[in-house]
Order: structure tokens, then C-alpha cells, then sequence
């Protein structure tokens, strides 16, 4: 369930970062996949013995991997939220917006494949 919800807000970075060129589109995506995955960070916050759980069963170098990509990609949302602003006020920053976004799906598409090594 968890891997569906997860999959499903990666379909929907992809459809955003594919409307890249709409701002009026892209900028509302890419907000609503924030808030959808800050939603599932909550949950496991709030349901932390999943958490516990993972940690006793899987390997230490599996959950490793794991927490390098989630924090990328927090960090990834952190960076796109920064350099997307100075974009929308006319700072020509497209290159590392779009540097970002690489490393951004990257790591993204890490948690969702590593997602199934832990569960
Ligand atoms: C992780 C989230 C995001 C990803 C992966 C992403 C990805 C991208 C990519 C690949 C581009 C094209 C850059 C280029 O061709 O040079 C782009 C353009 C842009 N993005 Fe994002 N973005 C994200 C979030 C945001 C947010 C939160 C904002 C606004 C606050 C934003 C505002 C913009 C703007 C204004 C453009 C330029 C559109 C144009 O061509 O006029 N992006 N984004």
C-alpha cells in the first residue's frame, strides 16, 4: 500500500517535471508532490514502529542507502522550493533548477526502488 502511494506520487513528479515548460501547471505539481511526500514522512513519524521494524529486519547498508536517498531528495525539494522561486522572479537560475532536478529524481526514484527492499 505504502509502495503504491509512493509510486504513485513519483508518476506524478514525472508528469510535472514533464510540464516543466507550464509554469502555471508545473510550480502547483511539484507543491502538491511536496505536501504528498512530507505526508508520508509524517506517517511513519506518527507510526514510528514501522520504522523500528524495518531497522530490526533489514540490513544496516540497505536502510543506508535508504536514508541517503530520502534525505536527498528532502534536501532536492529544499533546493527546487529555492531556485524555482528566484526563477518565477526572474533570476535566469534554469541550469542549476535543472541540476537540482536531476539529482532530485535520482535520489526520488532511489526511495521508491530501495522502498521494496525494506518492506
Ligand atoms: C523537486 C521539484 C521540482 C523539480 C524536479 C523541477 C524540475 C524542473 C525542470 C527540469 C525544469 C526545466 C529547467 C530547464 O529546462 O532549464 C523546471 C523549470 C521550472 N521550474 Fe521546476 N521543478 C521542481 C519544483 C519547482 C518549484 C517548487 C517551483 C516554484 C516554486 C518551480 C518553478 C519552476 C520554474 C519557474 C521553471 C521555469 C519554467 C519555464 O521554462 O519558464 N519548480 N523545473
Amino acid at each position: 500500500m505504502f509502495q503504491l502511494y509512493n509510486g504513485l506520487v513519483l508518476i506524478l513528479i514525472l508528469v510535472g517535471v514533464s510540464l516543466r515548460k507550464q509554469r502555471r501547471k508545473h510550480v502547483p505539481i511539484m507543491i502538491t508532490c511536496f505536501v504528498l511526500d512530507m505526508i508520508s514522512v509524517l506517517y511513519l513519524e506518527m507510526n514510528r514502529h514501522v520504522i523500528q521494524e524495518a531497522f530490526e529486519h533489514i540490513s544496516q547498508r540497505t536502510m543506508q542507502i535508504h536514508l541517503f536517498f530520502a534525505m536527498g531528495t528532502l534536501v532536492g525539494y529544499g533546493i527546487a522550493g529555492y531556485t524555482g522561486r528566484k526563477l518565477l522572479k526572474g533570476f535566469a537560475i534554469y541550469w542549476v533548477h535543472r541540476l537540482n532536478a536531476l539529482c532530485f529524481l535520482v535520489c526520488r526514484t532511489g526511495i521508491f526502488v530501495t522502498s521494496f527492499l525494506i518492506s
